[in-house]
């Protein structure tokens, strides 16, 4: 039975507990406030949730999804993540994160930057580019015709073949943009970040989400390089 944990569970990583809950995961949640801030998002979720510290939610999670203000990331447990793949949801917004000058001048990728403060965990960049209630609706099975691809990038060749399986299971297929130093190709700004999901509408919040395949998705990626 695998286990997947959340270090953060607002929108995003809430989002992911409950379609992992509907795809028969157990789930460990936990937030910078404390478990019992969590009964609610527990109580909905049912017996397959709890709710924990992020120290004991880490070592307790097969899969850990890392989905926090990403000026928060040097909070994220190091020792019970060890070997673990970390399924990093984090985006970089100076304004709401303050600076970070790696950042900044593009010398690393904000996942390259978790990858770093866990030098012994297997991050993947997942989730990054779908504002949450898309991800909430564009689940689909395997095989449907209007399935939705989600762009994933990592270093380690297993935790991204673990993520993709991870993604069918609840409800999409993944397109590999390559290692976390082309992370950039789906962070903020870029054209796959929100936009394919919207069915490129300008508000995004008001659409209701539309499916985007791994053609579309793979060609918003190829776009981002042409465009550097
Ligand atoms: N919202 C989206 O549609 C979306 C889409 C893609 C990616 N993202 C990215 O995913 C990340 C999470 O976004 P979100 O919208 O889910 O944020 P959110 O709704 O504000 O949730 C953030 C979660 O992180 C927890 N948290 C904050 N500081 C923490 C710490 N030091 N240790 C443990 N937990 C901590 C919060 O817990 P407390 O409430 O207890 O502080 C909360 O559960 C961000 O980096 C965001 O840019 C968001």
């Amino acid at each position: 039975m695998t286990t997947i944990a959340f270090i953060g569970s607002g929108h995003i990583g809430g989002t992911v507990a409950r379609l992992s809950v509907a795809a028969g995961y157990d789930v460990v949640l936990s937030n910078s406030r404390g478990p019992e801030t969590l009964k609610d998002l527990v109580a909905e979720l049912g017996p397959r949730a709890r709710a924990a510290t992020p120290a004991e939610a880490a070592a307790a999670g097969d899969l850990v999804v890392v989905s926090i203000p990403l000026r928060a990331y040097r909070d994220v447990p190091v020792e019970p993540l060890a070997g673990k793949p970390v399924l990093d949801t984090n985006n970089y917004y100076p304004q709401r994160d303050g600076n970070l000058p790696q950042l900044d001048d593009g010398s690393v990728t904000s996942s390259e930057l978790l990858q770093q403060h866990l030098p012994a965990s297997k991050v993947v960049k997942v989730f990054n580019n779908i504002f949450f209630a898309h991800l909430g609706a564009l689940h689909r099975p395997a095989g449907a015709s209007d399935r939705t691809a989600l762009p994933i990038a990592g270093d380690d060749a297993a935790a991204k073949e673990t993520v993709t399986a991870f993604l069918d299971a609840i409800g999409y297929d993944a397109t590999d943009a390559g290692p976390l130093a082309e992370g950039w190709r789906f962070q903020p700004g870029t054209p796959v970040y929100g936009n394919p999901y919207a069915g490129d509408q300008p508000n995004l919040s008001a659409s209701p989400g539309v499916p985007a395949g791994a053609a579309k998705i793979r060609a918003g990626l190829d776009a981002a390089t042409r465009q550097r």
